[in-house]
């Protein structure tokens, strides 16, 4: 059987950061969410933060009210569920975040704080939303996340990324094949991302079971050379 074509989620946060420092109103993030859509984004994919160092209350409401799936970044917060919660996306994905981080730090450690991640799973999942956790490709945590009751798990690729050596890279690949074959035994869809970009982004794509690639800076910095609708599209030719 042909395996479906893989989803590529764009990841718009930095078009609100270029934003943010001017606290003007453009780049419209909301804009780029259109422009995405159009050069062949499947997913627009945002991260609230507690600090909301780029993605606004209000342009998460706008943005899911746009035609087609807005997926949200979240960590385990509850003013943060809240505020998702009223947005109402098609989908979220759990991730851990640290005060002062750069980008997202690894995966969650789902078995430690399997208490904590229950509850909120539980009023995500109430609410109707498909819900991703964002992991390491490791066994433990895709056992765990299957028993929050996740729909899909979210494999970090930051190991694959920092590799340089081929050997290196080839061990990574190997690490996430292994995880998504069992996370899709399970039943559970796959999904992938954090530091892909236009030279290391094939590999990843071809790892059987794998149905979507989550992608945000090498995006947007790319945009700023050839537009966002070229960025886009030259990204889609890259998985497809
Ligand atoms: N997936 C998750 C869970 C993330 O937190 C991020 C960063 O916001 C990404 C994917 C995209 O990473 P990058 O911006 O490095 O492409």
């Amino acid at each position: 059987m042909k395996e479906q074509r893989i989803k590529l989620g764009v990841n718009i946060d930095h078009i609100a950061t270029l934003r943010q420092a001017r606290r003007d109103i453009d780049p419209d993030p909301i804009a780029a969410a259109q422009v995405a859509r159009q050069s062949g984004a499947d997913l627009i994919v945002c991260h609230l933060r507690r600090d909301r160092r780029h993605i606004q209350d209000e342009d998460l409401i706008k943005l899911c009210r746009l035609k087609g799936e807005t997926h949200v970044e979240l960590s385990d917060d509850k003013q943060i569920v809240d505020v998702v919660l009223r947005a109402k996306p098609a989908s979220v994905c759990l991730v851990p975040e640290r005060p002062g981080e750069v980008s997202t730090e690894g995966g969650l450690d789902v078995v430690r704080n399997f208490k904590s991640l229950s509850k909120t799973a539980a009023r995500l999942k109430k609410a109707g939303l498909e819900l991703s956790v964002f992991i390491a490709p490791e066994a433990p945590n895709v056992r765990a996340a299957r028993n929050l009751g996740a729909d899909v798990v979210e494999f970090d690729t930051s190991d694959y990324v920092a590799e340089s050596t081929k050997p290196g890279q080839r061990a990574q690949i190997e690490r996430l094949e292994l995880a998504t074959y069992m996370a899709w035994e399970m039943g559970l869809a796959v999904h992938a991302g954090h530091g892909l970009d236009y030279h290391n982004v094939a590999p990843i794509a071809r790892v059987p079971h794998m149905s979507a690639l989550n992608i945000g800076y090498s995006i947007v910095a790319r945009s700023v050379f050839v537009g966002l609708k070229s960025a886009v599209s030259e990204m889609r030719r890259l998985i497809d």
